[in-house]
């Protein structure tokens, strides 16, 4: 996975529930380390980033959760205010006009408009610094689950298609620019180590469509150790222990055999995702995120995991 931590602009996307989110923080927190100052991203109002690090309200200023590593939830309506003052030069008035619910319908009524405006303010954030506002190298997205997570990355070339003039076209160009240089920007796919997030993740990641380029890697959330030999070696033990007179070694094959199919099933997850670089006919290497085996994740854990995957997307 190297160079990823060199580009500026990573989105992190996969089928809901498989750790985006644990996925981009850590990533977040692996840049940190490595000394990139870094903001990662939330989007549409998300707060689960925040909520692990105890952040309080909702605000739209981005908050610092470790050295060098800043994070952001952003709402549509928050990028729309910063596009207004910014691009459009709007008084304070004019914008809570904007702001009112008349204008909520207005901009959920055209598509791609949400997912615009977002993307628009993390271009300003990366490219565009205003005097004062953060520097950032990398900005990390956790972008909405699949259907959604293609919408953001389409959004550019759907807005090109609605307007041809006017100052959401020029922003639907300035973001297509930035989308359209693998070396600048990166797609990183989540998933799990199991058979039907592989093939929806390989499904997601074949309908990127022209955004297929940014496709840099893939990261295998929840994945374990092996623990148990593998095949052949297992079948044997597999069939000693089945046929043992003893009852107790009966047992010991009983006890280990889900934990052999977990194995398996992982094995066979990441033979499966290893297609993906056959598809598309070029390299995708695949970092392992470690399953956490205690409840709910902790800061300090993040920590943990950003350790463990930083070799993994320098080398
Ligand atoms: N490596 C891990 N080890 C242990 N638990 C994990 C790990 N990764 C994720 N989890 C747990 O799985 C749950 C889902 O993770 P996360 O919120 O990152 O998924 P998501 O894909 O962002 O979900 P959503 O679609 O709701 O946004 C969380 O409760 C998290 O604590
Ligand atoms: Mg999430």
């Amino acid at each position: 996975m190297s160079g990823l931590l060199d580009r500026r602009f990573v989105v992190v996307t996969g089928k809901g529930g498989v750790g985006r989110s644990t996925a981009a923080v850590t990533l977040a927190l692996a840049a940190g380390k490595a000394g990139k100052r870094t903001c990662v991203v939330e989007l549409y109002g998300n707060r689960r980033i925040a909520q692990w690090f105890g952040l309080g309200d909702r605000s739209y200023k981005a908050c610092s959760i470790a050295p060098n590593v800043d994070t952001m939830s952003l709402t549509a309506m928050d990028a729309m205010d910063d596009f207004g003052q910014r691009k459009l030069k709007l008084d304070a008035l004019v914008r809570m006009v904007l702001n009112s619910r008349v204008t909520h319908a207005f901009v959920d009524a055209i598509p791609g408009l949400h997912d615009l405006v977002q993307l628009g303010k993390l271009e300003n954030m990366l490219l565009e610094p205003l005097p004062g506002d953060a520097h950032y190298d990398l900005v990390i997205v956790d972008a909405p689950a699949t259907g959604h997570g293609l919408t953001l990355l389409a959004a550019p070339q759907a807005m090109s298609e609605l307007t041809k003039i006017g100052p959401f076209h020029e922003l639907a160009s300035i973001i297509a620019r930035l989308l359209d240089d693998p070396k600048k920007s990166a797609v990183v796919l989540v998933t799990l180590p199991e058979e039907l997030p592989v093939n929806e993740g390989i499904e997601l990641a074949l309908g990127l469509g022209d955004n297929q380029k940014l496709l840099h890697s893939v990261i295998m959330n929840q994945a374990r150790p092996p623990s148990l030999p593998p095949v052949p070696a297992w079948d044997h033990i597999h069939a000693l222990l089945s046929t043992a007179p003893d009852p107790d070694l009966r047992e010991l094959l009983r006890v280990a055999e889900p934990f052999w199919r977990r194995q398996l099933s992982q094995e066979q997850a990441l033979h499966r995702l290893k297609t993906l670089a056959e598809l598309l006919n070029r390299q995708i290497p695949i970092a392992q995120l470690p399953k956490v085996e205690h409840g709910e994740l902790s800061p300090d854990d993040l920590h943990i995991l950003a350790e463990q995957l930083l070799p993994q997307v320098t080398t």
